[in-house]
């Protein structure tokens, strides 16, 4: 069963690949709203614990009622993928037989105009998936001009980075930016006319992922995952994480590389594996999805 809207990305190719590793300790690092989680414990009996992690306590509070026909099979916990090791520490286990990373933000998140995660609807500028720490509104209206060309560039890989920071910085001198809608048109106004009618993708996409994945930490925080996901996998256990931009991809590929180099893992997918042109048209945003998996074979 679906909720409104939300599809599990690459869902039955995450299946397929973690298939023969679905034994004991099979791991979501980011439940969101459950989707990839129902399936996996579908596919798996009684002696399967699916344990949940994830950053963000609204989409938890969803999830815990979506999966509670599981009973005593789920452990939820409120947590960053980073510290996996001590989550599986919590639920007395020393290594995993499958993990699951699904990289990005939630529709819940997207959706919902208060978290500040979309340019396409008004909201406040937030973007946190756990309400600590700065906010996008925060980074936007303190950093440097240099700073805020520099993310720009590295996360949100904007060939115009000079041109928006500068737009930004002009623009927070008359007051305050604190809403998405408001940058998304300082952003805009700072792009030079499209050439041939219509632009592919808004010209606030990059600026907004850019913010996105500062404001979360998110290359650090899969970094961090990657360096110990190797060593928490059982022999025979195995890994898929789904990326959706090329900077995400290039770090998942890297570490599964180096992984099967050292000749203890098995790279089960030289090439990533990515959506149907059905999925595609079912699911617009499974577009950029990549996904790559990993078996521990020693
Ligand atoms: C694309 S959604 C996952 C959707 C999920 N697979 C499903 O089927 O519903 C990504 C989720 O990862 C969470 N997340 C992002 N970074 C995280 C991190 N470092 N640790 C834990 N959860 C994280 C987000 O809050 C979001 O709920």
């Amino acid at each position: 069963m679906e909720d409104a809207g939300h599809f599990p990305v690459l869902l039955e190719e995450v299946l397929e690949l973690l298939a023969p590793a679905l034994r004991r300790t099979v791991v979501d690092c980011t439940v969101g709203l459950g989707g990839h989680a129902a399936a996996l414990l579908e596919a798996t009996g009684e002696g399967t614990m699916l344990v949940g992690i994830d950053l963000d306590e609204s989409n938890l509070l969803k999830t815990r009622r979506r999966l509670a026909r599981f009973g005593a099979r789920v452990r939820l916990f409120e947590a960053n993928f980073a510290d996996l090791e001590a989550v599986l520490a919590e639920v007395g286990v020393a290594s995993a037989d499958a993990v699951l990373a699904d990289l990005g933000v939630a529709s819940s998140q997207l959706e919902d105009p208060s978290r500040g995660f979309s340019f396409q609807v008004s909201g406040p500028l937030d973007m946190r998936m756990r309400r600590q720490g700065p906010t996008a509104g925060d980074l936007v209206n303190t950093l440097g001009e240099a700073e805020l060309v520099e993310l720009i560039w590295r996360s949100g890989q904007d060939r115009y980075s000079r041109r928006i920071a500068r737009a930004i910085v002009r623009a927070r001198g008359r007051g305050g930016i604190e809403r998405t809608d408001q940058l998304a048109r300082i952003v805009a106004g700072a792009y030079p006319p499209a050439r041939g009618g219509r632009r592919r993708i808004h010209p606030a996409t990059r600026t907004f992922q850019a913010l996105r994945i500062a404001v979360n930490r998110e290359l650090e925080n899969l970094q961090g995952l990657l360096e110990k996901l190797p060593g928490l996998l059982s022999p025979g256990g195995r890994a898929a994480v789904i990326s959706f931009h090329s900077l995400e991809d290039r770090l998942v590929k890297r570490a599964f590389q180096a992984a099967a180099r050292c000749g203890t893992h098995r790279n089960l997918t030289p090439k990533p594996r990515t959506p149907s042109s059905e999925e595609i048209a079912r699911n617009p945003r499974s577009r950029s999805a990549k996904l790559r998996a990993m078996e521990r074979i020693s």
